[in-house]
């Protein structure tokens, strides 16, 4: 228990420590939407969408140890809190951030990410978890970076049915769930860090996906907002639960109440407080206010967290 503990808080850690990766590949891209926020404002921006993305999913993996526990009302509370972070938090943030653009745009920025993933982080990441002796997860990563080539594949033929009318866009791959039972962490080292790192990528392509789905859907792209959101839902219910498995993400209803308050708490009495004052600091009033509000939203979860703790 002890030892999951301090996975948990690891977690709380890599959610910031991973946030340039996800700026990198967020912030290379032209954007219709480019916002007119500073450089760190934009920044602060990604490491909370970050956060708030990675929050979705590890609540909505939470809640699901809850319903098969009998504890329907945490279920509950763990996926309506989930809801907040992706459709609210993250949303508000993403349009801070100028996270989408165009079609043309999202397309580019998402092959970027899956050759990327599919090419180097899990081919990375398979080597490391084999050196390490961690059989299960360098099995886990290659069959991932199988399916993120494939993912770029896709998204390449979709870029290219945008200029040319005889391409057809693929059906998004088939979801072969994963269902995220309560577990202890199946490596250690390197290895553990990396699967938290891939995590929070997977996390953070999901909630992305569903914008840029979103926006191929108003323009009139239903066949690429659906293989987004297809893609996402691999994202998430696959590759995000297949590592949180091996991470050991999930653990007795009171352990996860109790890493959803540290998550919360160092986000409404840290992140957010410092991230509203750098943004009125750099002249970003509006977002200086987002940050602020988002602030108090996720210390009244940590109280709702600590009420439902109480009452286990
Ligand atoms: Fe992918
Ligand atoms: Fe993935
Ligand atoms: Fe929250």
């Amino acid at each position: 228990m002890l030892k999951w503990r301090l996975t948990a808080t690891a977690v709380g850690v890599i959610a910031v420590m991973v946030a340039p990766v996800a700026a990198a590949s967020a912030s290379g891209h032209p954007t219709s939407g480019e916002p007119t926020v500073a450089a760190s404002t934009k920044a602060n921006a990604l490491t909370a969408m970050n956060g708030e993305a990675f929050a979705y999913a590890k609540y909505s993996a939470f809640a699901g140890q809850a319903a098969r526990t009998g504890k329907s009302s945490v279920a509950r509370l763990f996926t309506r809190t989930a809801k907040v972070e992706l459709s609210d938090h993250f949303a508000e943030e993403a349009k801070v951030a100028g996270l989408v653009g165009s079609d043309q745009a999202n397309l580019t920025d998402a092959i970027t990410g899956e050759t990327d993933e599919a090419t180097t982080m899990y081919p990375g990441f398979a080597a490391q978890a084999t050196a390490e002796g961690c059989t299960v997860a360098a099995d886990l990563f290659t069959e991932i970076a199988a399916d993120e080539a494939v993912h770029a594949a896709a998204y390449k033929t979709a870029l290219a049915s945008l200029s040319d009318a005889s391409v057809t866009v693929p059906a998004p791959q088939v979801v072969d769930p994963v269902t995220i039972m309560a577990s202890s962490p199946a490596c250690s080292g390197q290895t553990q860090v990396n699967l938290l790192a891939a995590m929070h990528g997977e996390a953070f392509a999901q909630a992305k996906y569903n914008l840029y789905a979103d926006h191929a859907a108003k323009t009139g792209h239903p066949a690429i907002a659906k293989l987004f959101r297809g893609t996402a839902r691999v994202e998430l219910t696959e590759h995000f639960a297949g590592e949180a498995v091996l991470a050991g993400l999930v653990g007795s209803n009171r352990t996860n109440l109790k890493t959803a308050i540290a998550g919360e708490t160092y986000e409404t009495k840290t992140m957010y407080p410092t991230f509203s004052r750098e943004a009125a600091a750099a002249g970003d009033r509006a977002a200086a206010r987002m940050f602020w509000t988002i602030g108090r939203e996720e210390g009244a979860h940590a109280h709702a967290f600590a009420a439902a703790l109480h009452r286990l």
